[in-house]
């Protein structure tokens, strides 16, 4: 748990980012673009973009307070020094407060986030599966300077202690298939150890982590919140009832002597993308279901001749959320993700050489790491990761036609089989 140390605690009780109760029943895009209005004080309608680190002291001598007698936070003249807050990135995370329901702050990565996760909740154990690699990075950075021990996500409970932290992703990368968080909570909260979710590949308004059971979510707001492939971003939300208990203030805190906070630009452009997260996901998650549902068609095809033909002849395999068949006829899949299972989806192909080479053979997807963006990606996941099948692609779906990337898509495999073709004749 967070430190004690004089000083460290100084704005806990003061910060505000609860959410704006008159903005509870909107829509997800009404709070998206209007959850930070209290904040406009000028006449702009577009956000201005402040670039000061530091922020001129009363003019009136009378007036003044020193440090501790301030109060930063969301009003708009509170802010003194930009590693504590700055208008901009205060105005975003007014809005990521109200759309991912808890009091939410930002960081300058998803991994700068999960690192203050860490130094906050200082757990002994951390029960977590495969899933971002560069989550067990920070773990291995934790194991040096803590001794933190790693368990197996599917650990017996008793292994668990109070204080703990059970850690799931969800849904998966690279795959995107989905677990079920309702489990991973009871399995936590048995043993008074705490589940803390990255929910990256299933922003708003596809999941919502704490219905069931989360104590404090994680988005790489690099993919879906920012969305336009233009900046990092790293978001902790925490529980409302353990913002009452502190954590929230002490989280802020701890993030002023971290200094991992986003730039004055990215607090700009957070905001800017953020408003239209609704509409680009709602599209991308369709997107990659009617993509998914097509491959697998393909691949359980019977045809002989055409193109699913040429589909199965060079793809193996297929991974996403919904094609949890079990899951979702036990009913748990379809009440975590009510709006739909995730923009990413990973394919597996028959060989090595096809997963090398059909990223180069499509029109429409960049080959490239990361994923979120209003752009598809596909990605040789060997390139970044050394642990996945060297046969393995991620997929992120953009917001295009989608009827438009499957012909993509196809044209690629017909490519590489065509390639195999000639090869074996040659
Ligand atoms: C699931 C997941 N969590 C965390 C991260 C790390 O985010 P960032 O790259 O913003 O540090 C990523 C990055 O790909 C991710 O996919």
């Amino acid at each position: 748990m967070a430190s004690s140390q004089p000083g460290l605690n100084r704005y806990e009780n003061d910060i505000d980012h609860t959410p704006n109760h008159a903005l509870a029943e909107l829509s997800l895009s009404s709070k998206t673009i209007h959850a930070d209005d209290y904040l406009n004080v000028g006449q702009d309608v577009a956000p201005p973009l402040h670039v000061s680190t530091t922020f001129r002291y009363d003019r009136d001598p009378n007036a003044l307070k020193v440090w501790t007698e301030l109060k930063p936070g969301p009003l708009p003249d509170s802010h003194i020094y930009s590693r504590y807050t700055a208008p901009n990135t205060t105005r975003f995370e007014a809005i990521l407060s109200d759309i991912l329901k808890g009091p939410s702050l930002t960081y300058s990565s998803g991994l700068s986030a999960f690192h203050a996760l860490l130094v906050f909740l200082n757990p002994k154990r951390i029960c977590i599966g495969d899933g971002y690699h560069g989550c067990h990075g920070v773990i291995s950075i934790h194991q040096k300077l803590t001794g933190l021990k790693k368990l197996n996500l599917d650990c017996d409970p008793s292994e668990l202690e109070a204080g703990d932290v059970v850690h799931v992703e969800t849904p998966l990368n690279p795959t995107g298939v989905a677990c079920n968080l309702k489990a991973f909570a009871e399995k936590a909260h048995s043993r008074g150890a705490f589940l803390t979710i990255d929910a990256t590949f299933g922003p708003p308004p596809l999941q919502d982590p704490f219905l069931w059971g989360a104590d404090i979510v994680m988005h790489s707001g690099t993919k879906y919140v920012g969305g336009h492939s233009d900046m990092l971003c790293g978001i902790l939300a925490v529980h409302p009832d353990r913002a009452k208990e502190g954590w929230f203030g002490k989280l802020f805190s701890e993030r002023q002597y971290l200094g991992n906070v986003m730039g004055n630009m990215e607090g700009w452009l957070g905001v800017r993308s953020v408003r239209t997260l609704e509409v680009r996901v709602e599209r991308q998650a369709k997107n990659a279901e009617a993509l998914v549902k097509w491959l697998h068609e393909s691949l359980t095809s019977k045809e002989t001749w055409g193109d699913h033909h040429a589909v199965k002849e060079v793809l193996a395999k297929i991974e996403h959320a919904s094609l949890q068949e079990e899951d979702i006829k036990e009913g748990w899949l379809l009440k975590q993700m009510p709006n739909g299972f995730g923009p990413v989806f990973s394919i597996t192909m028959k060989e090595q050489t096809f997963a090398r080479r059909l990223p180069s053979k499509l029109k429409l997807f960049h080959h490239a790491t990361s994923l979120g963006g209003v752009e598809s990606l596909i990605e040789w996941r060997t390139m970044t990761d050394s642990k996945v099948d060297s046969r393995l692609l991620r997929v992120s779906v953009g917001i295009e036609g989608w009827e438009d990337l499957r012909d993509d898509l196809l044209q690629g495999f017909k490519a590489l089989y065509d390639e195999q073709q000639e090869e074996l004749r040659a």
